[in-house]
């Protein structure tokens, strides 16, 4: 297979042995990971603020694409998914409005420069709210905060982009996490998205991914999650679509809103 083939090549950082992830197609909606890496080398830049495990990327490309489809992913950071799709023989093209690297093109991930129906698969890890600090762009999403309107209008614009750009039945996923800061609502961003693009994408499935982030590693987190009496995000959520024109998405027949006010 072409990605082991490129597995052999990754010497540049070698990661010893016992750290190395083992690739294996997931079966369950509740995937880990090892290591953000796989195999001795590396996709994507580990040190990058909010890069996506590269073992989640292989995962949906094992599923969801062949060799020689063109992948896109709008919110490209570090490149992971690039790197991905070169392990595994698949054309990828990354976008990002704050490019880290040469070959990740600068575009705002509401208007890609693609034809419409070009992608076979479109993955993207957008910004959750404004946990992380990006590049600062005025066009960056993660300035946007999920308890305000602007986040949810842009990401619709993405989402709809994505539809556009995605070829009829082929797959969409997104990474999301949800967004909790001390004295503010909880923000589902995960389930809000969703809904968002069931309103175009048919939903396959929603896969829990836990995380494995340095910061989880702290014991004062810890300490201050059980004495201010609330919870660390343990999981991100991978969203799972599929693109079929000329057919209803599935709404979910729910009863009317019987509140008495
Ligand atoms: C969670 S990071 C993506 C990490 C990436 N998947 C990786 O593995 O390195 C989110 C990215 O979205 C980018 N971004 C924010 N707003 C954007 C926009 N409007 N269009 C395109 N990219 C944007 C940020 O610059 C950041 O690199």
């Amino acid at each position: 297979m072409l990605y082991s083939a490129r597995l052999e090549e990754h010497t540049r950082k070698p990661t010893p042995r016992w750290k190395r992830a083992q690739l294996e197609v997931q079966t369950t909606t509740l995937w880990d990971y090892p290591s953000q890496h796989y195999g001795g080398g590396a996709q994507g830049d580990k040190d990058y603020k909010g890069v996506t495990p590269a073992y989640v990327i292989w995962n949906l490309l094992e599923r969801y694409t062949r060799e020689n489809d063109v992948v896109v992913d709008p919110f490209c950071g570090s490149g992971t998914t690039l790197d991905v799709c070169q392990d595994m023989g698949r054309k990828g093209i990354g976008f990002d409005i704050a490019p880290y690297r040469e070959d990740v093109q600068q575009a705002d991930a509401r208007k890609l420069p693609l034809e419409n129906d070009s992608a076979d698969f479109v993955f993207m890890d957008p910004p959750y709210s404004t946990h992380l600090e990006y590049s600062g762009h005025p066009q960056c999403i993660g300035e946007l905060d999920s308890r305000e309107p602007a986040y949810y209008e842009a990401m619709d614009r993405v989402i709809t982009e994505a539809f556009r750009v995605l070829k009829d039945r082929r797959y969409f996923a997104f990474y999301v996490s949800d967004s909790f800061k001390r004295g503010k609502p909880f923000s589902p961003i995960g389930f809000d998205l969703m809904q968002l693009a069931r309103r175009r994408f048919h939903l396959v499935d929603i896969v829990s991914v836990t995380r494995n982030n340095r910061t989880l590693k702290r014991r004062n987190w810890h300490d201050a999650a059980v004495d201010g009496n609330y919870f660390l995000r343990g999981f991100n959520y991978l969203m799972i679509f599929k693109k079929e024109l000329g057919k209803q998405p599935f709404v979910s027949p729910l009863p009317p809103d019987s509140r008495l006010h």
